[in-house]
């Protein structure tokens, strides 16, 4: 027997959503032979820059690239910091981090979970040079407040928008106001280029020419095609009859390929539809939880548009009768439904204790390490699906 969370469609998590037309494209680049960077690439870079209102798009191998790009963009080094918060994946952090700078975590805002803007001013040091906010679980930060202090400070800012591609701050795209917006099509994200997929916006020509050298071991091949080189710039007079491949620097293989891209291209086409279908699903959760004591059900903050990558809940033990752990436990064995639990707190795992972290050190973050838990979402959920989940809370 199907168990009830196959039978609701609730075992789904993935955001992605294939159909004929993903299909075709996959097919018309086999057909060429399944190149890596070349024109479906060029065409999705076009799309993207586009759609989040930018001058500069380019594919990388996934939202990790994408961060690491933007950082090497900055040329972060040893003796820098970065700060970013406390609840991300670990790749927010990680990206400076392997570069030898340090990391400064800030506390996140209590009702949004994001980066709180009132206590990054203090974290900011002489030798701060980039913030990373996290726009998290589809909701944008405070992106004026943010944008402010670092402006004024001097401090690069790096939006990571890996689960906010089509969410909006003031009418403003999330990803388009820094100086660089990184992004990721894994499979769970609100769209996927067949598993992985990362591509970097900016409206600064310098940071995206580094990014798109560094992409692609900074080759530039002079007098040729500029197939791999971020620019069509020759610096090598035009008249030259010869040509050869030439390296600025040591750089990176991160690129997307032709296929994925060429896939990318049509989950875009689809985003607006499947975003409006997850902000849909969301406010049914959060109409049908209403009531429920003990349950803190995600707030949408005036001017932003939030895309659901994740439907956060803040579960209050004492009014709810029931602990996170039981919750997530007892929500699988006894209902069947998958419960997230995004994020554990980096200053709570190994590799940030070894750097001198600790549990306890950001009380909000801490309080939704051990509060808070994520409900399936996906633009496929159907209504009965959603009653099976929000029936399956309430009799918890
Ligand atoms: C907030 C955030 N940043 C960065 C990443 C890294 O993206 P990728 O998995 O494509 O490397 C993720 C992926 O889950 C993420 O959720």
């Amino acid at each position: 027997m199907a168990s009830p969370q196959i039978k609701h469609g609730l075992e789904i998590k993935f955001g992605n959503e294939y159909g004929p037309e993903e299909e075709r494209a996959v097919l018309d680049i086999l057909h060429k032979n399944a190149p890596t960077s070349g024109e479906a690439c060029i065409q999705f870079e076009k799309d993207f820059a586009a759609y989040c209102g930018t001058k500069y798009a380019r594919a990388c191998s996934n939202g990790t690239a994408a961060l690491f790009l933007s950082m090497v963009a900055l040329d972060i080094k040893p003796g820098d910091r970065v700060i970013t918060t406390p609840l991300t994946w670990i790749a927010t952090a990680a990206a400076p981090e392997v570069l030898g700078a340090e990391i400064d975590f800030v506390d996140v805002d209590p009702v949004t979970y994001n980066l709180d803007p009132a206590k990054l001013e203090d974290a900011i040091t002489p030798d701060t040079r980039a913030i990373i906010p996290v726009h998290l679980y589809g909701q944008c930060c405070d992106m004026d407040a943010i944008l402010e202090i670092a402006d004024r400070r001097g401090v690069a800012v790096v939006e990571d928008s890996c689960h906010a591609l089509g969410g909006e701050y003031k009418g403003r795209k999330a990803g388009a106001m820094g100086a660089t917006g990184c992004f990721s099509f894994h499979e769970q994200k609100n769209i996927s280029t067949l598993g992985e997929g990362g591509m970097v916006v900016t409206n600064d020509g310098d940071l995206f020419e580094r990014v798109a050298l560094y992409r692609s071991h900074c080759t530039r091949v002079y007098g040729r095609s500029t197939k791999y080189c971020s620019l069509d710039e020759m610096r090598f007079p035009m008249g030259k009859r010869f040509w050869w491949q030439d390296f600025d620097d040591t750089g990176y293989n991160f690129r997307m390929t032709d296929i994925q891209a060429a896939v990318g291209v049509e989950q875009l086409k689809k985003l607006d539809a499947l975003n409006a279908r997850r902000i849909e699903n969301a406010a049914y959760i959060t109409n049908g939880l209403k009531g429920v004591k003990g349950l803190r059900t995600p707030t949408v903050m005036e001017d932003c548009k939030h895309v659901f990558h994740l439907y956060p809940v803040m579960l209050d033990p004492d009014s709810l009768g029931i602990n996170k752990e039981d919750f997530v436990y007892r929500m699988l064995h006894e209902k069947g439904v998958r419960i997230g639990t995004h994020y554990i707190p980096l200053h709570w795992t190994t590799a940030f204790r070894n750097r001198g972290y600790e549990p306890g050190q950001f009380p909000v973050a801490d309080s939704v390490g051990e509060r808070l838990v994520t409900l399936p979402i996906n633009p496929r959920q159907t209504r009965e699906a959603l009653d099976y989940l929000i029936e399956s809370i309430r009799s918890l």
